[in-house]
């Protein structure tokens, strides 16, 4: 199994999200408005607000035909784009889950409110444990990506909205399409460019699976800070340089990211500390 630890850049870069996140716990009940669909995010549930990958993934998903498909989202949190999906299209069948159960009565409380014609089922649920038997057309996950240990204890339930632990559920995840997913189907996996994604190649590939990036031909340039990917089963894996090769192409622009922000913070220190700026 591939075990993951924390550099010490990381653990900073962490702290930083857990900042944002201490955010989103001290929120109250607020609405949101996403095309014309009202959502109202409870206390404690990932505020599409403050994190907004859903805004990337939500519409290339959207670009796919759902028509009488059966479509499973896992981690929905308040739902916003499964039923975003369910309203804007005629979609089968839409399973909503989440292993938050505050995250779960949100999504269904916001389905009853937006009043959807779709057949729609709820499951508090750990990836797939709690889901009956059953396969689906489409399945998507926008992944906590961001990267902690393996083995991490969340503090409470909004902490899973961010950190997977050495992407342990992720793996499940992986292990679990072969029972859930339609073998004409698809499993789309919301990710980002700061996720490990050594390890998340690596784990694709353990379970015979290699993820590719989905992107709307018609967008100029891909997002610097999201990536949407397919997630299809291999017969022939491809050699680790050439996912090693795409991964460094992803991370590069983030660590120059990284690195310019350093660069910038270290010169308004200087520029701070600087007496021939000061008034003598
Ligand atoms: C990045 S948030 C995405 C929330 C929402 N779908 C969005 O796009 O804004 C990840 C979601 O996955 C849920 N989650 C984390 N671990 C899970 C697991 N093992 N099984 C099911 N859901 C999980 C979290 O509670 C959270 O709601």
């Amino acid at each position: 199994m591939l075990e993951r630890q924390l550099s010490t850049s990381q653990q900073k870069f962490n702290d930083a999200l857990r900042a944002r996140l201490e955010i989103n716990r001290s929120l109250r009940a607020h609405e949101f408005l996403y095309g014309e669909l009202i959502f109202r995010v409870d206390e404690q549930v990932f505020s599409p607000k403050l994190f907004a990958g859903w805004r990337y993934y939500t519409p290339l998903l959207s670009k796919i035909d759902l028509a009488g498909k059966r479509f499973l989202e896992i981690g929905c949190g308040c739902g916003i784009t499964g039923l975003y999906l369910a309203a804007t299209q005629n979609i089968g069948q839409l399973v909503l889950t989440d292993i938050n159960p505050r995250a779960v009565s949100n999504a269904k409380h916001n389905a009853e409110r937006l009043g959807l014609p779709t057949e729609i089922a709820f499951y508090e649920s750990d990836v797939f444990d709690g889901i009956p038997a059953s396969v689906f057309d489409l399945i998507y996950w926008n992944h906590p990506w961001e990267q902690e240990k393996t083995g991490y204890r969340h503090r409470d339930e909004l902490e899973k909205g961010l950190f997977d632990g050495g992407y342990q559920a992720l793996g499940k995840f992986l292990k679990g399409l072969n029972d859930f997913l339609d073998p004409s189907g698809r499993a789309l996996l919301g990710m980002g460019i700061s996720a490990d994604l050594h390890l998340f190649y690596g784990l694709c590939h353990e379970h015979g699976f290699h993820p590719y990036e989905v992107r709307d031909p018609q967008q100029k340039s891909a997002s610097r800070e999201y990536i949407l990917y397919e997630i299809r089963k291999v017969t022939t894996t491809p050699p680790a340089i050439v996912w090693r090769m795409r991964i460094f192409k992803h991370q590069r622009l983030f660590i120059l990211k990284a690195q310019a922000s350093r660069l910038i913070g270290r010169a308004m220190r200087l520029v701070q500390s600087n007496p021939f700026g000061r008034n003598k």
